[in-house]
């Protein structure tokens, strides 16, 4: 969700207002992806890298998700959207915690819309974990070699009951994968917005799918 801060400074005002209007802007996709038929949505909240930014800024940030959890769960409840989370959420302030577990907890039978929030999320540091769980299995001498399947490494993932995506929306035409869903994204479908994220609304949400049924899939193959 790309742009918060320069939608922000574009206006003169500091770059928290850009991310409490970034969070607006979650309704309006939430609401494209339904009407879609979209069923799983992740949305990129917080990176790993994150936390190297000004301690205000995260502190804000860390409020703001606190305040999205306060206020749209309830919603969430009567959309039928059930939430998800991935990343080092053992990382998140122990109130920022323990919201989410009410959330997810309180949303787990909806059957609509999974959205997935990405919060002190690292694609590599997930390879990592992954890789240090299957090494674990290994010492207690419960793998072999030929265990060690691509379905095998992807159970070992924070996403094991998601489907790898079908398409990436990057906004703020950024052409980086910047950590994201590094082994999920293989063979995921790119489609770049170029406005800022506060601004992309549901008219484009529906242009990027709009281009990614007119691409061709063809894994690898002719
Ligand atoms: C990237 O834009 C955005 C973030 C680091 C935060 C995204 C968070 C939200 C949209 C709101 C909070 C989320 C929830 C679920 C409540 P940037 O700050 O890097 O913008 P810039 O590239 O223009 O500086």
């Amino acid at each position: 969700m790309d742009g918060n801060g320069r939608w922000a400074e574009k206006r003169g005002l500091p770059r928290l207002v850009g991310h409490e209007q970034g969070a607006k802007s979650i309704r309006a996709c939430v609401e494209a992806a339904i009407e879609a038929g979209v069923e799983f949505l992740t949305l990129y909240a917080f990176s790993s890298e994150n936390w190297k930014r000004p301690a205000a800024e995260v502190a804000g940030l860390m409020r703001l998700l606190e305040r999205f959890l306060d206020e749209k769960v309830k919603e969430m409840k009567k959309e039928g959207v059930r939430l998800q989370a991935i990343g080092r959420l053992q990382e998140l302030p122990s109130s920022c915690q323990r919201k989410l577990a009410e959330a997810i907890a309180s949303t787990e039978t909806n059957t609509r819309l999974t959205v997935v929030l990405a919060l002190s999320y690292s694609g590599r540091t997930e390879i990592v974990e992954a890789v240090k769980q299957i090494v674990r299995e290994s010492r207690e001498g419960e793998l072999s070699e030929d265990d060690i399947t691509q379905d095998f490494f992807s159970a070992h993932l924070d996403t094991r009951n998601l489907p790898d995506p079908d398409l990436l929306i990057r906004t703020s035409g950024e052409m980086r994968v910047s950590n994201f869903l590094l082994w999920q994204l293989s063979y995921t479908e790119i489609h770049v917005a170029d406005c800022l994220w506060p601004d992309f609304g549901k008219d484009d949400f529906f242009e990027a799918l709009a281009d990614y049924q007119k691409r061709n899939r063809r894994y690898g193959g002719i």
